[in-house]
């Protein structure tokens, strides 16, 4: 049994506007890996940072998809946890209630949540590098890269790029949320990718209560109000459960 904060408790029993920001940490307990972990297998000797960019792409559009399709198989494979399911629960308790995702495995949407803002795109989707259009199917062919039905561009996993904007109506809808509401929670991100680092700071700015949930310190910990440290798949659940007393 976790023991929060009187305040916290508190804060969160009042609030009517929450705004979640989550990162990869959250689907750790999936069995998704997460960006700063070490790469394993035959992508080991590479890091996100050298294959999720537009250059990389350029430079090589094969191993750029293969590496997405390896992720994709192992996303499909993944089902949401506790700490998924306790932000499907939180959602039904709060009236305004925005999920900012720099996550791409879909696992929020298929928990249950509703307003999601899927600020790096979603790596189930395909879409042309050139013309833009989604592609409902593709060859697993492991020769080429497939290419569009419609220009015969190179197909693309739907996600966003190092170097690359983020959707703007997402990212406006993200900052939105983020300035009005009254308490702001980041759950397992490392807080060092902008924008979506930048969205806590900018809660704080407006006196919003500010609460860390990961597993490890980050460069956000010591600006926070409350800095819960540990797995969220148990501690959103236990926090559910201490201020709806729901049947978690
Ligand atoms: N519960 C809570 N936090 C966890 C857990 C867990 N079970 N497991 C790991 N964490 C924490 C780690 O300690 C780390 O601080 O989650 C954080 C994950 O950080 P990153 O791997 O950097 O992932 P993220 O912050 O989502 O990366 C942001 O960077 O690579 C780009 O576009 C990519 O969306 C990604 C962005």
């Amino acid at each position: 049994m976790i023991e929060f904060p009187p305040e916290l408790i508190r804060y969160l029993t009042k609030a009517s506007r929450v705004a979640v920001l989550t990162g990869a940490g959250v689907s750790q307990e999936s069995g998704l890996r997460t960006f700063r972990d070490a790469q394993s297998g035959l992508w080991a000797q590479y890091k996100p940072e050298d294959l999720a960019t537009p250059r990389a792409f350029a430079r090589d559009p094969k191993l750029v998809w293969d590496w997405y399709a390896f992720r994709r198989e192992a996303t499909k494979g993944a089902r949401p946890n506790a700490g998924h399911y306790a932000l499907v629960e939180m959602e039904k308790n709060i009236p305004e209630f925005t999920l900012i995702t720099q996550n791409v495995d879909g696992l929020h949407r298929m928990a249950g949540s509703k307003n999601i803002l899927e600020l790096h795109g979603n790596i189930l989707n395909v879409r042309c590098s050139e013309c833009g259009m989604f592609a409902e199917t593709w060859g697993n062919d492991l020769e080429f890269v497939p290419r569009c039905e419609y220009c015969n561009g190179l197909l693309r996993p739907d996600v966003i790029w190092f170097e690359e904007s983020l959707p703007r109506d997402q990212l406006e809808a993200a900052v939105q949320a983020t300035r009005t509401c009254q308490v702001f929670f980041s759950i397992g991100t490392s807080g060092v990718v902008h924008p979506a680092a930048a969205l806590a700071s900018a809660a704080k700015a407006e006196g919003s209560v500010v609460i860390e949930v990961n597993a490890e310190p980050t460069p956000l910990t010591s600006k926070v109000d409350f800095a819960l440290h540990g797995k969220s798949g148990e501690i959103l659940p236990e926090l559910v459960k201490a201020i709806w007393k729901s049947g978690m």
